[in-house]
C-alpha cells in the first residue's frame, strides 16, 4: 500500500513538475515568433482606382481597430472589446511615420503580414484578421491608400503602445493559435455580374463578415470559411466599451431567427447605415458607409443561397428597447 502511495505521489509530482516547466515556457516565450513571410509581389501601382478602393476597405476594416480618436488617424489605440480574459491588447500605429508607424516596411512585408499574421520582424500579431481570401487587387488597394496623401495616414510619430496579453493569451499563442500560409495561387475575385458569387466573395474576403458572424472565433476556419461552426448563423460574442456582452446575429435565410423575412431594402439599409428593422446596430458591427448598394445587394443575394440555421440571439440593450417599444 505504502510503495503504491510512494508511486502515486512521485507521479503526481512529476506531472506538476512538467505542467509548470510548459507554464515557466509559455510565460517567457509569450508571443511566438516564426519566419517571416517573403511573398512575391511586383511593383504595385498607386493609382487613385486602387487608392479610392483602399480607402474603402480601410473604412470598414482597419479604422474600427487602429483609428485613435485623439490624434484623428491611424495611430492605434487601447482595444476595449477585447475580453479581459486575454490581457491588455493595443493596436498599432499604421501612419507612414518610419520610426512609429509602416513607413519603413515594404510593400512585400505588408502583404506578407495581411495575408499570414506576422510581422516583417517575424512577431505573431495574434488579434488582427488575417485577410486570406480578400483579392490581390484589394489587398494592393488597401497598401495604396495607406500610401496615399488621405490625412489619416500621414506620419504621425504616436509610439505604439505595447502589447500585455494574459498567461491565457500567450497559452493559446503558443497552441491552439496559428498563423495562416501565403497562398500559393493568385486570389482573384468573381465578376460582380455574378450577384451571389461575388456576394460570397464580399462575406468571406473582402469584408469577411463570416468571422464576426459565425459562432465562435475559436471554430472559425479561416482556410475553409464554410466549414466553420455555424456559419453565419451569429452569437460570436464581443465586448462593449462600458463591458456589456454583445453577440453577432444570424444572417442565415431562417425566417424566424435570420433575415429570411427581410426585404433586399431593409439589409441594405441596416448594412450601410447600421439602421436594422430591430432599430440603431451597436459597435463591433462595423459602418460600412462606403460601401456601394450594389455590394450590400450582391451581399442579400449570396445569403439567400447558404444553408439557413435555426439560432435565436437576443437583442442587444438599445436595440432591444428600440424594438419592443
Ligand atoms: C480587430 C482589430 C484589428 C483589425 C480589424 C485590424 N487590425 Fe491591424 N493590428 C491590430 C493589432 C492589435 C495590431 C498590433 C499587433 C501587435 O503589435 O501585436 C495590428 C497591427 C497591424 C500592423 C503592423 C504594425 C506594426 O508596426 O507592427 C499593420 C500594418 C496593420 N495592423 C494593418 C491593418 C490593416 C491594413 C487592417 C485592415 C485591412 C487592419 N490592420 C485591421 C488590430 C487590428
Ligand atoms: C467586427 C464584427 C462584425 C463584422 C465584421 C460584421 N458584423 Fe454585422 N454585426 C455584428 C454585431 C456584433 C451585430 C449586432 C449589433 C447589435 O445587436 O446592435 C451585427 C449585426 C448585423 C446585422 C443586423 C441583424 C439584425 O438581426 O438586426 C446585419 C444585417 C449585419 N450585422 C450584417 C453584416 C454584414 C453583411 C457584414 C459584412 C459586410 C457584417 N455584418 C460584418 C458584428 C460584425
Amino acid at each position: 500500500m505504502k510503495k503504491i502511495f510512494r508511486v502515486l505521489g512521485f507521479t503526481v509530482a512529476g506531472v506538476l513538475f512538467v505542467v509548470a516547466c510548459a507554464a515557466a515556457f509559455v510565460s517567457v516565450r509569450g508571443i511566438p515568433f516564426y519566419e517571416a513571410p517573403k511573398p512575391q509581389v511586383a511593383n504595385i501601382d498607386y493609382t487613385p482606382v486602387r487608392v479610392a478602393q483602399g480607402q474603402k476597405i480601410v473604412n470598414a476594416m482597419c479604422a474600427d481597430c487602429h483609428l485613435s480618436r485623439e490624434t484623428n488617424a491611424l495611430t492605434g489605440k487601447f482595444l476595449p472589446e477585447i475580453p479581459e480574459d486575454f490581457g491588455k491588447l493595443y493596436s498599432a500605429n499604421i501612419t507612414q511615420d518610419k520610426a512609429h508607424g509602416i513607413g519603413a516596411w515594404t510593400d512585400a512585408e505588408l502583404v506578407g503580414l495581411l495575408r499570414t499574421g506576422i510581422g516583417r520582424d517575424g512577431r505573431y500579431r495574434i488579434v488582427m484578421p488575417s485577410f486570406a481570401h480578400m483579392s490581390d487587387e484589394d489587398v494592393y488597394s488597401v497598401i495604396a491608400y495607406l500610401r496615399s496623401n488621405d490625412a489619416q495616414v500621414q506620419p504621425n510619430p504616436t509610439p505604439s503602445h505595447e502589447q500585455e496579453p494574459s498567461f491565457l493569451a500567450k497559452a493559446l499563442a503558443n497552441t491552439v493559435m496559428k498563423p495562416l500560409p501565403l497562398p500559393t495561387q493568385p486570389v482573384l475575385a468573381p465578376s460582380p455580374t455574378d450577384a451571389a458569387a461575388y456576394g460570397r466573395y464580399l462575406v468571406v474576403g473582402r469584408y469577411m463578415c463570416y468571422d464576426c458572424h459565425s459562432k465562435d472565433f475559436k471554430t472559425n476556419n479561416a482556410l475553409e470559411p464554410e466549414k466553420s461552426e455555424g456559419y453565419l448563423g451569429g452569437g460570436n460574442s464581443f465586448m462593449t466599451p462600458d463591458k456589456k456582452e454583445i453577440k453577432s446575429r444570424n444572417l442565415t435565410p431562417d425566417a424566424e431567427t435570420g433575415i429570411g423575412d427581410w426585404t433586399e431594402n431593409q439589409f441594405v439599409q441596416a448594412v450601410r447605415f447600421g439602421l436594422s428593422p430591430h432599430g440603431p446596430l451597436n459597435a463591433p458591427m462595423p459602418k460600412f458607409s462606403l460601401m456601394d448598394a450594389s455590394e450590400a445587394k450582391a451581399i442579400y443575394a449570396y445569403l439567400q443561397t447558404v444553408p439557413a440555421i435555426k439560432h435565436d440571439i437576443p437583442l442587444f440593450g438599445a436595440t432591444a428597447s428600440v424594438a419592443t417599444r
